[in-house]
């Protein structure tokens, strides 16, 4: 089955990226927001970007018009309904998930595949919300989507082969490169990269060193592109304790329990460059 009309729910910092994403490789695409409010702010943020890629002569003014055409944004989740594929990004709460999945089978035709861009809720309790379990995987993008290159293809025990290659083929198509990974909390990346991040906090709540020179060792010494607190920022501190949090629940390891610094930051409300303040601070929002 070839996947041709894409649906994307949530249209924050990842869903926004996903819709670029898909349009910019031809697909149309109905993004779904749960209200008008972030529904534009969602598309105004994507609009920017575009216009920024314009602007710096990497993309044509008529190339953004075409991306901008094959993108409809919508409030109800209805207009998924002539989708091949949605990719459900909305906020990482297991419940919200599973309610919007059992919504989704409803609404979508029989062989509509169902993904969600989770990071560490389980993909297999979707699925069980769902009547079509062999349909329901992950695909999960990574920040910032338009230029990370890298797409995780989730499978749980239910997922059929049919719906893996059909993920996998709409990755390729969009530019994306696919790995292959069972349901398991973090998947690949975040089972490695969250105890690095963690332990990057503790490490200078110890005061071994600091932000700056630890940023600095780990792009200078190890060739990363941005150095962890650079990376916590960019992703998020709220979004990082949650995902350590369910880990932490999953493995009852201490690596993935997050320090106390990360806590109260979160409490603080300096969750990064999204809100104008995290280890960093980036002036008003
Ligand atoms: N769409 C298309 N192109 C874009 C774009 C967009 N939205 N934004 C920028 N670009 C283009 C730029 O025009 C530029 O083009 P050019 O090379 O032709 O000039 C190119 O992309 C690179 O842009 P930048 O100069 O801004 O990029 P940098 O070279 O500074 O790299 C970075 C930025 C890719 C973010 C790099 O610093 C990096 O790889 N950082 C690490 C990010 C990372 O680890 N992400 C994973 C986080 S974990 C996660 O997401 C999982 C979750 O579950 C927690």
């Amino acid at each position: 089955m070839a996947i041709k009309t894409v649906g994307v729910i949530g249209c924050g910092l990842m869903g926004s990226g996903i819709v670029q994403v898909s349009a910019q490789a031809g697909s149309p695409t109905v993004v779904v927001e749960a209200d008008q409010a972030l529904l534009d702010k969602g598309l105004d943020g994507l609009r920017k970007t575009l216009d920024g890629l314009v602007a710096r002569a990497k993309l044509e003014a008529r190339e953004r018009d075409a991306i901008l055409g094959r993108i409809t944004g919508s409030t109800r989740l209805e207009d998924l309904k002539v989708c091949d594929l949605v990719v459900e990004a909305i906020t990482e709460n297991q419940p919200l998930k599973n309610e919007a999945f059992a919504k989704l089978d409803q609404i979508c035709p029989p062989h509509t595949v169902l993904a969600s861009n989770t990071s560490s809720c389980n993909i297999t309790a979707m699925a069980a919300a769902t009547k079509r379990p062999t349909q329901v995987l992950g695909l999960h993008f990574f920040n910032p989507v338009p230029l990370m290159k890298l797409v995780e293809v989730v499978r749980t025990i239910l997922t059929d082969e049919g719906s893996v290659k059909a993920a996998r083929e709409w990755v390729q198509a969009i530019g994306k490169v696919p790995v292959d990974v069972k349901d398991s909390t973090g998947f690949i990346v975040n089972r490695l990269l969250v105890p690095y991040l963690l332990e990057a906090i503790r490490v200078y709540e110890s005061g071994l060193a600091s932000l700056e020179d630890i940023d600095q060792a780990m792009k200078l010494g190890c060739g990363y592109p941005m150095g962890p607190f650079t990376l916590l920022d960019l992703v998020g501190l709220d979004t990082t304790m949650y995902v350590a949090e369910v880990m932490f629940d999953e493995f009852r390891e201490a690596r993935y329990a997050p320090p106390p610094l990360l806590k109260r930051m979160v409490m603080a409300g300096h969750l990064g460059r999204k809100s104008g303040r995290g280890f960093y601070d980036y002036g008003k929002k």
